[in-house]
């Protein structure tokens, strides 16, 4: 096996050596590019730039596979619960029956948030998006949750990770409350991970909520398939962000920021939205189909596509499942599953669709599952957010972690003006 890549410029050849993954995949390894040919390279995207070596989550976008710590993902959704999956990712196996118990102890105890933050969002105006919320909310626990000199360092740094995972549960739940202006549901000691947030959003002094262990085992699937999908937007954006060595609740916050669009996480709001369209303009997704295909439109049909699947995402087969097991489990119909099956097998016969290797992802499906449990639109990103967490939290601990860690700094091919004298106002035309 060829063990470098030759790279000949301006008759001068270069040796870069290849960096070979546990499952085949090459990387042509540029890090002594510049300094020894004082070129760089141009990926606009990074489609074809790996940032980092990870041991975490394998995809492979050509077969549809997904893997966290090697296991499938059709295994983990099967058999494991999202807490599980949680401890799996971050440190990197699975967990021992006391190493679990330990860690449920431990995010029960830190499940509570300051009484103080209520303040902050009781005030934000009430058409705020809730992701907007999020993000901010999140920053602002450094303040309410300083680094104390006395703890090591690496007992700080569990603690952060315990009060991230149990506290952005809670202040979903609490700015849900807050926006329908209920009183908030503290967070429960007997009640598992799932089952706590679907009873701090939906129990009411006048119809208590009663916990279904289909619901529960259902948003346990929806968020072990959210929980992580390598160097995608958001997780590149808190390694990125993280790589300043800013605190992991600011990296975090970033993460929330940039899942919250509508090309990434924010999909699986305007999947609905966009079926919804469909229904109120008679329920023919043909004229959509057609949009989306039209170069001049720059309508996209959601949910489908993706930058590494080039066929169907793994996790949108198996959310599509778990949408019929939950609506059937509800006793609920609900037209715009009809619609999405239409719309599935309208855009998989299409040429164009075939052509550019659009299947359905993880979006495709995702929104009707959360509305049939009771969540509201604009809360289906946050929920994708929880979901992720975990994924975050265990990127930027390998990112830490990484002896070849740097600042993240990309270059660019400078196009603008060559030096250029200044004009003094009076003398500009
Ligand atoms: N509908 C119509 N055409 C599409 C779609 C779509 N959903 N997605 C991609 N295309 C077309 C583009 O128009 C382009 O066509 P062209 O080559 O003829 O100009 C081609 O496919 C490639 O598109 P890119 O935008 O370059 O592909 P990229 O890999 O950057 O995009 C993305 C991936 C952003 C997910 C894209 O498929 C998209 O916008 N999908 C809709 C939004 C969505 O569902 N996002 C969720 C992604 S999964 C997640 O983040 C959880």
């Amino acid at each position: 096996m060829v063990k470098t890549a030759k790279l000949i410029v301006n008759g001068n050849t270069y040796e870069l050596p290849l960096v070979v993954g546990t499952e085949g995949d090459t990387a042509i390894d540029i890090s002594r590019l510049r300094s020894e040919t004082g070129l760089i390279t141009l990926d606009p995207g990074y489609a074809n730039t790996g940032s980092c070596e990870s041991s975490i989550t394998f995809m492979d976008g050509e077969k549809g596979i997904l893997r966290y710590r090697g296991i499938p993902i059709e295994q983990l959704a099967e058999h494991s619960s999202f807490r599980e999956t949680a401890y799996l990712l971050i440190n990197g196996r699975l967990p021992s029956e006391e190493e679990l118990n330990a860690f449920s102890v431990r995010l029960n105890d830190h499940s509570l948030v300051h009484e103080d933050m209520h303040d902050f969002f009781e005030h934000f105006p009430p058409r705020a998006h809730p992701m907007g919320i999020l993000a901010s909310m999140v920053n602002a626990l450094r303040a309410f949750y300083p680094e104390i000199p006395e703890r090591s360092e690496e007992e700080e740094i569990n603690l952060t990770f315990s009060r991230l995972l149990s506290k952005l549960r809670t202040m979903a739940a609490m700015s849900y409350r807050i926006s329908m202006g209920h009183k908030i549901v503290y967070p429960r000691h007997d009640l598992s991970y799932c089952a706590n947030f679907l009873n701090m959003m939906f129990d009411s002094p006048v119809r208590p909520y009663l916990i279904d262990d289909d619901i529960v085992q259902a948003l346990n699937v929806f968020w072990i398939l959210h929980a992580d999908h390598e160097q995608n937007c958001s997780t590149a954006a808190v390694r990125l962000v993280g790589s300043a060595r800013v605190n992991l609740y600011a990296a975090i916050s970033a993460g929330i920021a940039a899942l919250w669009g509508p090309l990434h996480g924010g999909a699986n709001q305007a999947v609905v939205e966009m079926l919804l369209e469909i229904a109120d303009s008679g329920g023919d997704p043909a004229p959509f189909i057609r949009r989306a295909k039209d170069k001049n439109d720059p309508f996209r049909l959601m949910g489908f596509g993706h930058r590494i699947y080039k066929t169907y995402d793994p996790r949108a087969r198996i959310m599509e499942k778990e949408c019929n097991k939950t609506l059937n489990k509800l006793q609920k119909h609900d037209p715009l599953l009809d619609i999405a099956k239409k719309l599935e097998e309208v855009a998989l016969k299409d040429p164009y669709f075939i052509d550019h290797n659009l299947y359905p992802n993880v979006d495709f499906y995702s929104g009707i599952f959360l509305r049939a449990i009771g969540i509201p639109v604009n809360m289906f990103t946050v929920m994708f957010a929880i979901g992720r967490l975990p994924g975050w939290i265990s990127q930027w601990k390998e990112s830490v972690d990484d002896p070849h860690w740097r600042l993240h700094r990309p270059r660019q091919v400078y196009t603008g003006l060559k030096e250029t004298d200044y004009i003094p106002i009076e003398k500009r035309k």
